[in-house]
């Protein structure tokens, strides 16, 4: 197995080593530190069938549902699909998912400890996928702002995604999808419990306001670290090739699928997600 890395804020591809195949516990080992230490592993040429991404994917966790329940495509519940393709002759409803900066569920009380993400077709150019390296996000605040930082929450709604004319989804299974996931409240800073590093956790796409304060009260200050957290500096910038598969520490990154491609080729990968730890509460718990 040889490792080389691909940008200073994070990310390594790691070679001579086939995904599809019953790996020795000594490599498992030696694939989860490189994952803690460069936050995205990028593994080329694997070309797996979904039951061997699965199990792959399993070797380092239990395997959830998505939680937005009627986007998981494919027969398989631990299959997430994200494609342009019409499905069933109708327009794909995860076509436009990831336009915004985001931690995979921060929306929910149990946010993923990670994800694989398998690329099985790409256009010509583009359908890029973006990582911001959070730990860099917080460690280059000032003391002070980390100081108030440690104090403060963030309400995240899933809805904020929607309501601002993001996604392809029906009404209805919106209105589904908010139900499902009332607004939840989460800590600003969380503290990755495998490294010990603090890390920024601040969502683009779901940060509503600031726990106790109104939106214009927290725009000013939200505004600020979601333009902090995503400079350059923060960044590995991923230009996929057919059965890459990359597997991200959800704890200490965002990242972002921007529309960088043309949309009449077809862009599809299918995601395995790592059920995390209980993380924030219920909005509407408190009363
Ligand atoms: C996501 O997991 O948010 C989508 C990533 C991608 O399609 O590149």
């Amino acid at each position: 197995m040889r490792l080389r890395k691909l940008s200073y804020a994070g990310g390594a591809e790691i070679t001579g080593v086939d995904l599809g195949k019953d790996l020795p516990q000594v490599v498992l080992d030696d694939i989860r530190s490189a994952w803690l230490e460069h936050l995205v592993l990028v593994f080329p040429e694997q070309e797996f069938t979904i039951e061997q991404h699965i199990r792959f994917s399993r070797q380092f966790g239990e395997l959830e549902e998505h939680p937005l329940k009627n986007l998981q495509g494919t027969n398989y519940p631990e299959i997430f699909e994200i494609t342009n393709e019409p499905v069933d002759g109708k327009p794909s409803e995860t076509g436009e998912i990831g336009r915004q900066w985001h931690s995979d569920g921060a929306y929910t009380t149990r946010p993923p400890t990670g994800s694989l993400l398998h690329c099985r077709a790409l256009p010509d150019v583009g359908g890029n996928t973006w990582f911001a390296n959070m730990y860099m996000a917080y460690e280059t605040l000032s003391p002070k702002l980390q100081e108030l930082l440690a104090g403060l929450e963030v309400v995240n709604d899933v809805n904020l995604y929607y309501r601002r004319g993001n996604g392809s989804r029906s009404q209805g299974k919106v209105e589904e999808d908010s139900k499902a996931n009332p607004p939840v409240i989460q800590p600003m800073v969380r503290t990755h419990p495998e490294t010990g590093r603090k890390a920024l956790f601040v969502s683009e796409a779901v940060g509503v306001r600031i726990h106790g304060m109104t939106e214009e009260e927290s725009a000013p200050l939200l505004q600020f670290l979601f333009r902090h957290s995503t400079r350059p500096e923060f960044t590995y910038r991923h230009y996929w090739r057919r059965f890459d598969l990359v597997f991200w520490d959800n704890r200490c990154l965002q990242h972002l699928a921007p529309k960088d491609f043309d949309f009449s080729q077809v862009r599809h990968m299918c995601r395995t997600t790592l059920t995390g730890t209980p993380c924030g509460r219920v909005e509407a718990a408190l009363g």
